[in-house]
């Protein structure tokens, strides 16, 4: 059974991941997670902390000479700001008095935070809410995508929209819809954006919100190439791919939609202009003319690309700041609370939306070609 635990606070001292279920003999590659954790550092309309932080992964158990020992793996990412905290965010009980943050932001987890956990100083909630987290679901996810390299599986994302700024025609999604070229100009792209005019007026809009004192959200799109037919099932509820897809995406920060394939769109479209008809090539292989479906029917993948869109909100911390209410002193108040912050987070949401496409693949490869060793995986799959 393939699962993943992940620890740590934002401005702790680090952030912690085990994750056991992967088969012993996988060759681990540290460069490769640690290029992911940049790429979620990245894209234009981060904050002063991403300036901070170096994120890199120090493995403490799990792998041996650069491969999985088929035992528990943890990882540990470093936080450079906890230098900063040391104080404020000690384990220990401190003599110092550390000024409450009492200010609610409205659309953060403060206020529900709060009165769940029955804080009276929202640090003790912001801190594991805090999206710093993700940085520990992209290092799990590129473990994972070296497994699922293996077996030619290969994961993208890119930036559809930024608030209204976008393409404006659904773009077509089979495998030809995505040429190799098409992800390199995505990983150029400071909005992670193939379309050079488009990244540039996606730029002009967060500069525009960042000079209001605003924030915005967006559009991003997750593709998988290469994934077998049969994953997921109709069986059950929860052994649907669909349904894994969307609690993956939607367990994402500041997510607030997701759509598989044509999504919205196909529920305004006839069955005629939507369903995907299948045909033989000359060497006998099946494939279908269209690919609305984002390769997955009946819950299952059909040997498509699986294509997910996802939909971000503006961020909740604005530079000016909404009216809201003081937990303290229970007054309303003009303004809520402001701290360093991302202006738009879209294109770093998306390689998080790539983490967790690798981590349910994985999963569901796991259930169905399962070893313990990556051999024994393969020889289940039918390859050597
Ligand atoms: C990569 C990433 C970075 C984020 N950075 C910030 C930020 O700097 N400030 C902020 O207010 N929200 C940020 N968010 C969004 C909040 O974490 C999120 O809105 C909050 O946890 C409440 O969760 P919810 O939006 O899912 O309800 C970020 C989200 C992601 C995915």
């Amino acid at each position: 059974m393939f699962r993943f635990l992940t620890a740590g606070e934002s401005h702790g001292p680090c952030l912690t991941m085990v994750v056991e279920g992967l088969p012993a003999g996988m060759r681990v590659d540290k460069t490769i997670i640690d290029a992911d954790l940049r790429r979620r550092q990245g894209g234009y309309g981060r904050g002063g902390r991403m300036k901070i932080e170096k994120d890199a992964v120090r493995f403490l158990s799990g792998v041996r000479h650069g491969k999985t020992l088929g035992s528990p793996i943890t990882m540990q990412i470093e936080n450079l700001d906890w230098v900063n905290w040391q104080e404020r965010m000690s384990a220990e009980p401190v003599e110092a008095t550390i000024e409450a943050v009492t200010r609610v932001r409205p659309g953060h987890a403060d206020f529900s935070g709060a009165m769940k956990y029955g804080h009276s100083d929202l640090r003790n909630v912001i801190e594991r809410s805090s999206s710093r987290e993700t940085a520990s679901r992209v290092a799990v996810g590129a473990l994972c995508r070296q497994l699922l390299a293996q077996f030619d599986i290969t994961i993208h994302s890119h930036v559809l929209s930024i608030v209204e700024v976008g393409y404006e025609k659904q773009r077509a999604m089979t495998h030809d819809a995505y040429p190799v070229e098409m992800w390199d100009a995505v990983e150029a792209s400071p909005m992670r954006c193939a379309d050079a005019e488009l990244t540039e007026r996606m730029i002009a809009r967060i500069v525009q919100a960042k000079h209001a004192g605003d924030t915005c959200g967006g559009v991003f799109e997750v593709v998988a190439f290469g994934v077998p037919i049969g994953l997921g099932s109709f069986s059950q509820w929860d052994r649907r791919l669909s349904t894994r897809l969307a609690m993956a995406m939607m367990s994402i920060p500041s997510v607030k939609a997701m759509e598989i394939g044509a999504g919205f769109t196909a529920s305004r479209t006839p069955g005629s202009q939507v369903h995907d008809v299948l045909r033989h090539d000359a060497d006998g292989r099946w494939f279908h003319l269209t690919n609305n479906a984002g390769g997955i029917e009946g819950g299952i993948t059909n040997g498509e690309p699986i294509v997910v869109r996802v939909g971000v909100k503006p961020i909740p911390t604005l530079a000016h700041p909404l009216p809201s209410i003081d937990l303290a002193s229970g007054e309303n108040v003009d303004e809520s609370r402001y701290e360093r912050s991302d202006v738009c987070v879209v294109p770093a949401a998306g390689v998080v939306g790539e983490a967790m496409m690798a981590i349910v693949l994985t999963e569901a490869m796991l259930e169905k070609f399962g070893g313990d060793s990556l051999e024994e995986m393969m020889r289940h799959r039918g390859r050597q």
